[in-house]
């Protein structure tokens, strides 16, 4: 029912049904033109536009009004003229003539026009949100983002989830994000964190016998923007009890399959494709492939093996590989486009690229070609089932760097050949990260996921002394090249949560003072369990067929954390500081 006191029918819905009715309907004025003293208006709301016509003889107060205007109208509805049918819209087919005209609000110049088919400024379309949420498109993004939620909401209760708010204000917590903190006015010089994820909390849900828990939770990171983070952002955060890994692949799967359906119609493929980390990594040079297009990486460091090129055998000497990407029918690309491509590579830790072209009758073309023997060459061409018109593309170094950088040029390749369609979903599961992490600046391993991320079980005999080794119970499930949740099986013996944390520099002790509650809470009868967060606005931007998730938040942060409308973050006053007992002292970069 979106019939009110003030309207009969919302700007989106009347048809030719309806001629003759008598009708009120409320909205803005969309665009306005005079034909001879007559003027046609489309009104637009939530709901569609519908085109009203005023005769400024009988209304007077028809000339006034321009774009932006807020009005109430009624009137009658009638056919449009021949010809001057719109196919396109609801209402196209019809017209109002209106009998009265009540202006609710009259409007400023906007600072840009509310139409989709014209390209704002990205600060002053955030500047000015409100008239931006305006735009017909920003309203389908919303629209779109409710109906995954309650999507969402209505399939996780249908499994027996309860949905469980968490606390905002906590103690940091031990995820691998920087935290936001809130000083307390309560208690001077202590803060609390703003939670980076409910994690914690989630597990305790699970020791409180909660068994299925799921909450639309906000999370908060201070981490550096890009397209797909934002400081505060919502997950579809989900902890089981008694489960294993596939209980979460089987209730994700089915979750996901239902937003598809409710909010696009669409029937996604289940079960979706599962690679390691490993295969992901050397297929495709990334731990979030993008699947809608082929361009897969070749390990052909066992040929190059017999290649008298000093580059790829200096780096097989020292336990590196020779990478290749078959990029088919780029054979054609001219000088300047392969140096764009080695670019790409140096921008990732590469020192370059090398390349052959593929000829007539398998000829291969290239500076480096001389160095390769004729066997070499045959079965480089088998390898890589290299054809006339291909370009191949050598990365030369240790097994991460080669096959990353080429797994952003595979990248790059894909969107200049415009093989991304956006309706194309491709998911999969990626599996068995591993558990560690070295983090070159501190000189240590770290959690690649969390500290209480569950070990591979055949894994656990190298967790004291090759902890490289050891894989997680660990997946992420990924959709057209974005990571679109991750989770684990959690750990809950205490022998082998020791174990892990020592790896990392921490014996349970110091783990206990850091994450005391949670490390008490698993001493009273922890059941099995794990979980996953889903990435709730990058998956309602995939599902709109865009990257930038600031495109279905409402009100966004810009690329530097501020919000150009309310211009936060804001002054601290003298009074605000007093207040909190504290004094500022900025320490300059
Ligand atoms: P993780 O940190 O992988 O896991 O986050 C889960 C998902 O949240 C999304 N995401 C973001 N979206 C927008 N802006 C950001 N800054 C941002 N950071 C992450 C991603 C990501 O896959 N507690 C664990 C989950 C678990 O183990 O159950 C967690 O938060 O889509």
């Amino acid at each position: 029912m979106t019939s009110t006191t003030l309207r009969t029918n919302t700007c989106g819905e009347l048809n030719s049904k309806d001629i003759k009715k008598e009708i009120k309907l409320t909205g803005w004025v969309n665009s306005r033109r005079d034909h001879g003293g007559i003027i046609f208006i489309d009104l637009r709301d939530r709901y569609g536009t519908t085109q009203i016509v005023l005769d400024p003889s009988k209304i007077p107060e028809a000339d006034k009004l321009r774009r932006e205007w807020c009005v109430q109208i009624s009137g009658i509805v009638r056919n449009r003229p021949k010809g001057m049918e719109n196919k396109k819209i609801v209402t196209g087919e019809i017209e109002v003539e209106v009998k009265s005209l009540n202006i609710l609000s009259e409007a400023e110049t906007p600072p840009f026009e509310i139409d989709d088919r014209v390209e704002a400024n990205e600060e002053l379309r955030l500047k000015y949100r409100y008239l931006d949420l305006r735009r017909p498109i920003m309203q389908e993004h919303l629209l779109a983002r409710h109906k995954a939620a309650q999507a969402a909401r209505e399939y996780l209760s249908s499994q027996n989830f309860m949905e469980i708010e968490t606390p905002m204000f906590v103690k940091t917590t031990p995820g691998g994000a920087r935290v936001f903190k809130v000083p307390s006015r309560v208690h001077p010089g202590k803060f609390y964190a703003l939670p980076e994820s409910p994690q914690m909390y989630k597990q305790l849900l699970m020791v409180s016998g909660c068994d299925r828990y799921f909450q639309l939770a906000r999370c908060l990171r201070d981490e550096d923007l890009r397209v797909d983070r934002q400081p505060e952002f919502t997950q579809i955060d989900i902890e089981m009890s008694f489960i294993d890994r596939e209980d979460i692949y089987l209730l994700i799967e089915g979750l996901l399959k239902n937003i598809f359906k409710k909010v696009l119609d669409s029937d996604i493929k289940t079960p979706f494709l599962r690679l390691t980390y490993h295969e992901a990594m050397s297929r495709f040079g990334s731990d979030k492939p993008d699947m809608r297009f082929g361009l897969e990486l070749k390990n052909v460091t066992e040929i190059m093996k017999h290649s008298d090129f000093s580059i790829f055998k200096s780096t097989i000497d020292k336990n590196g590989i020779v990478c290749c990407l078959n990029a088919s029918d780029c054979g054609k690309f001219s000088r300047t486009e392969i140096e764009e491509l080695i670019e790409i590579a140096k921008t990732h830790h590469l020192s370059g690229l090398a390349w052959i072209k593929v000829e007539k009758s398998g000829k291969l073309e290239s500076s480096i070609v001389k160095y390769l023997p004729d066997k070499v060459q045959k079965e480089l061409i088998n390898a890589v089932e290299a054809k006339e018109g291909d370009l191949l593309l050598f990365a030369a170094d240790e097994f991460e760097k080669s096959v990353t950088a080429l797994g952003q040029v595979r990248l790059h390749i894909s969107s200049k050949l415009k093989l991304m369609d956006p309706k194309n979903y491709k998911f999969l599961w990626v599996t068995d990260f591993p558990s560690f992490e070295w983090n070159e600046e501190i000189n240590a391993w770290q959690a690649k996921h969390h500290i209480f991320t569950s070990p591979l079980d055949e894994d656990i005999k190298y967790i004291e002394n090759e902890p490289g080794k050891v894989r997680a119970k660990a997946y992420d499930v990924v959709l057209n090249g974005v990571e679109v949740g991750g989770g684990s099986i959690r750990i809950n013996k205490r022998d082998i949560q020791t174990k892990m944390l020592q790896v990392t520099g921490l014996t349970y002790e110091e783990a206990e003072k850091k994450f005391d509650f949670l490390l008490n809470a698993f001493k009273f009868g922890c059941p099995v369990h794990g979980g996953i967060a889903l990435g709730f606005d990058r998956l309602c931007a995939l599902l709109c067929g865009i990257n930038d998730i600031r495109e279905v938040i409402a009100f966004p942060k810009n690329k530097s954390a501020e919000n150009p409308m309310d211009d936060s973050p804001q002054d601290w006053t003298p009074e605000f500081l007093k207040e909190l007992h504290l004094k500022l002292d900025i320490v300059k970069k």
